[in-house]
């Protein structure tokens, strides 16, 4: 990310910072209380925030709820789709998101929150992507307000205090993470600037647009993720008390047709369309493009094993070419220790078509993904069966 400065900031850090609105008391104003924000320590990236309050106070300390995921254990181990259609509105923004595929670096899950809830909430320790299906609204943060749309990434860094304020219907595809979520290193210069090959630019990536100030006194819930499970605190003053803050960590959107798609003579391999990267795991995007132009070029991804990942794909818009009776919202995971392809006679249907219209987010992850018995009760187990042709029924020769 880039250096972004919002609000008042002294002009060194660590000195004497008063709240420039506040009446003189004794002939000074009351010093604001200083913020580090940092990664690994103090060794990443980092913000600095100026509140009007300590952020260490609490009024009152409330429960502590573990997250439970049930794991479904499938009886057979075999590529899967799960159609999220069906889901319907279901709680709140934080405690609404329905998990379906879990390892021990990543959580992926829907979310469609019919309220938006009403308390704020922050990750403690770990990174969330949220990308909007459907929707539009503004995630107020300790950062200031970040508008957001169809079609938007929201990247949220741990220790963001924030809530979602919308007032249309919302479908989301959450991604949390223990670890990191980052660009890929590859796409950078030494000295952290995205390089002209990346796909994407510094202006691509949108922080909160404006910071407003909340000096509201009153009671304020809380819900801090951290320890497996959610910890509810009290506050009695609004925590978006920043005076100001800068630096490199904060929430920001990017939209993805804002990816500028790679095409080739011939066929582009997923890291080609990579977006994101987190511990064990990456984000790509597949977005409409032109497809390879090579007059003998096979358009279609070739077969695959996945040797040491798992392949999940959320379907958002468009046709998916590579894929037969795969509709808009559904999922397929295909695990390790299976190959994939196409189906039979996508390929031959795909010769000569230039172009594609699909749209779809991968997270590939390289270790395996346990199911959750939401995974299951969604699970179309005829996906397994759709590479099979009886004798005398195959097409793949026979389309045009
Ligand atoms: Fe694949």
């Amino acid at each position: 990310m880039r250096y972004v400065s919002m609000g008042q900031v002294p002009q060194k850090r660590h000195v004497q910072f008063r709240d420039p609105e506040a009446q003189s008391q004794n002939g000074k104003a009351p010093l604001l209380v200083e913020e580090v924000l940092g990664y690994e320590g103090f060794s990443g990236n980092e913000s600095i925030v100026y509140h009007l309050f300590s952020p260490c106070r609490v009024q009152d300390v409330g429960e502590f709820t573990p997250i439970v995921l049930e794991e479904w254990v499938p009886d057979t181990h075999v590529h899967r789709l799960t159609n999220t259609m069906p889901l319907e509105a279901f709680g709140d923004p934080y405690l609404g998101r329905r998990v379906l595929q879990y390892n021990g670096d990543v959580e992926i899950g829907m979310c469609i929150p019919e309220s938006q809830g009403e308390y704020f909430f922050r990750d403690g320790e770990g990174d969330e992507v949220i990308f909007v299906h459907e929707g539009e609204g503004v995630v107020e943060t300790i950062f200031g307000e970040l508008p957001y749309g169809k079609f938007d990434y929201i990247v949220i860094p741990r220790g963001t205090t924030y809530r979602f304020r919308f007032d249309t219907p919302q479908r989301w595809l959450t991604i949390y993470t223990p670890g990191e979520i980052e660009t890929p290193n590859r796409y950078r210069n030494r000295y952290g600037q995205l390089l002209e090959h990346a796909p994407f630019s510094q202006r691509d990536f949108k922080p909160p647009a404006e910071l407003n100030t909340h000096r509201e006194r009153g009671r304020y819930d809380l819900k801090v993720r951290v320890r497996g499970g959610y910890q509810d605190y009290v506050l009695d003053y609004h925590p978006f008390d920043a005076i100001g803050w800068d630096g490199y960590v904060y929430p920001y959107t990017f939209n993805i047709l804002d990816f500028e798609p790679k095409a080739g003579r011939l066929h582009q391999p997923p890291p080609a369309h990579q977006t994101f990267q987190g511990p064990n795991f990456v984000v790509c995007s597949f977005c409409p493009r032109m497809l390879d132009w090579d007059p003998e070029a096979i358009v279609l991804p070739y077969h695959h094993s996945n040797l040491q990942s798992e392949e999940m794909i959320y379907y958002v818009d468009g046709q998916f070419g590579s894929r037969k009776g795969v509709n808009i919202g559904a999922i397929t995971l295909h695990p390790s220790g299976l190959p994939h392809g196409p189906q039979p006679g996508l390929v031959e249907k795909s010769i000569g078509v230039t172009r594609t219209e699909e749209l779809a987010v991968m997270v590939d992850t390289f270790k395996p993904l346990k199911l959750t018995t939401l995974s299951r009760d969604l699970d179309d187990p005829q996906y397994a069966y759709s590479w099979f042709e009886a004798e005398g029924e195959e097409t793949a020769t026979t389309v045009t």
